[in-house]
């Protein structure tokens, strides 16, 4: 298996552009579901993930061309409605076939994802909100099975809690439903508000993109024709390299990004002392010689993301006072505080809030990657800690990050993938 192997110490230099989100990819890609005409996607990232999710669609009949950061997509044959526990054990993610599958064809059958690293992770917003737009859902040896009589109907779905993918399920559900659906306490992700403007552009009638109440008029099973798209940028691989410059001191540019969408990671970053130059699509990172301790409570978005936190405790280790993360989203996310201690970090925890205590320095150590942020964080931590780090597991890095070790090379890191 392949591991990375980062020589700490170096200072960062220099800028590298910012790849296409993946979680905005796959939602985008799921959606081409509701249309049965050529949809050509920009801008995709080079990740795993997105590679699992173009294969479900290939198994599920539909036609995929692939050339480097663009994909075209075509579901006119899709001819199974499966999405088999192969595909979704990779990823939990392949879930978001659900609502177009079963808007478009009336029925279908996913695998159920079960649990993974960060938490429990159910599903069971996402089932009552397709319950009450007419679908007869059953759970059975493994497999969701959804079905309608007659097409899905617009509903007003109150989410419990705000679910990302859940919002983004019943954002395509309600595209092909007949009626209006109306969900509350949607999410606000700049990932589910690019969702909905590629439905806009297809069409659909959506209002409240980007609020808490979004209203989808549904085109009662009529397929649609997306115009062409273009993926945002992907605001966490952003974020991470902001904490690149933070931990390791150095000034950097990042390109092709939008500021707006990492407010809350630049707000932590600024606090820490860093500063910035922020254009429009790029921005620099200066350092501070003294990190200064920092408190963290992951929420929904524009707050801090989860996605972030366990980047933000490595950058925290080496702060000159005792910093709190408190983790809300997740119940199991923070797999990574036992691996940044083998590097040396101080950090304790007490249920989900995280201390971090200040140390003088991080050592090299062979350490192993649990979830893709966690993995992250430990790459980080490796291009600070004195001597050499070895990051086992990196598959989970490859399912999310484009080209990690290429772009903090030629950044001036020292790091390598090393196959074994
Ligand atoms: C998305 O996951 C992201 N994944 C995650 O990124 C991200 O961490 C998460 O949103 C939160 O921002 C993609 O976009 C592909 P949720 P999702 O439904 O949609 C609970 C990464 O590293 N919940 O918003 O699965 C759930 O357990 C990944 O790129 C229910 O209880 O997250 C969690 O506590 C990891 N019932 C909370 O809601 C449900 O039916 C938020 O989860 C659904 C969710």
């Amino acid at each position: 298996m392949d591991y990375l192997r980062i020589e700490g110490g170096n200072r960062l230099n220099g800028s590298i552009d910012i790849s296409g989100a993946k979680n905005s990819a796959l939602p985008v890609i799921a959606s081409t579901i509701l249309s049965d005409r050529d949809v050509h996607i920009k801008n995709i990232p080079n990740v795993v993930d997105i590679r699992t999710l173009l294969k479900l669609i290939t198994m599920l009949g539909g036609e995929v061309e692939q050339s480097e950061t663009e994909v075209k997509i075509n579901n006119r044959n899709i001819d199974s409605t499966k999405a088999v526990y192969e595909i979704v054990s990779k990823m939990r993610a392949s879930i978001l076939v659900l609502g177009p599958l079963l808007a478009r064809f009336g029925e279908c059958e996913v695998s159920l994802p079960g649990g993974c690293a960060i938490g429990q992770r159910p599903i069971d917003l996402h089932l009552k909100a397709l319950e009450a737009m007419g679908a007869k859902i059953d759970i059975k040896g493994g497999y969701v099975r959804a079905t309608t009589k007659d097409g899905l109907k617009g509903a007003k779905i109150i989410f419990d809690k705000i679910t990302v993918g859940g919002t983004e399920n019943i954002i395509m559900a309600g595209a092909l439903a007949k009626g209006t659906t109306t969900i509350i306490n949607s999410a606000k992700e700049p990932e589910v508000v690019q969702l909905c403007n590629i439905l806009i552009d297809a069409g659909i009638e959506i209002d409240g993109v980007g609020t808490s109440t979004i209203t989808i008029k549904g085109t009662a099973g009529e397929p649609i024709e997306f115009k062409d798209i273009e993926i945002i940028p992907d605001r966490i691989e952003a974020g991470t390299y902001l904490c690149a410059g933070a931990i390791t001191n150095s000034t950097l540019t990042i390109k092709k990004v939008n500021a707006s969408h990492i407010q809350s990671s630049i707000d932590k970053l600024e606090a820490m002392g860093c500063r910035f130059n922020i254009l429009d699509n790029e921005i620099t990172i200066y350092p501070t010689s003294r990190l200064k301790p920092i408190n963290i409570i992951t929420t929904e978005y524009p707050g801090f993301p989860t996605d972030m936190q366990a980047q933000f405790m490595a950058v925290a280790t080496m702060a000159i006072g005792e910093s709190l993360i408190e983790e809300r989203l997740f119940e199991n996310r923070f797999m990574h505080v036992g691996e940044l201690n083998r590097l040396g970090a101080d950090i304790w925890l007490k249920g989900n809030i995280a201390s971090i205590k200040p140390v003088a320095e991080l050592y090299g150590a062979d350490v192993m990657a649990t979830d893709l942020r966690a993995s992250s964080a430990l790459v980080l931590a490796g291009l600070v800690a004195k001597g050499v780090t070895n990051v086992h597991r990196i598959y989970h890095l490859d399912r999310g990050y484009d080209n990690l070790e290429g772009k903090l090379s030629s950044l001036g890191a020292n790091i390598k993938r090393v196959s074994r």
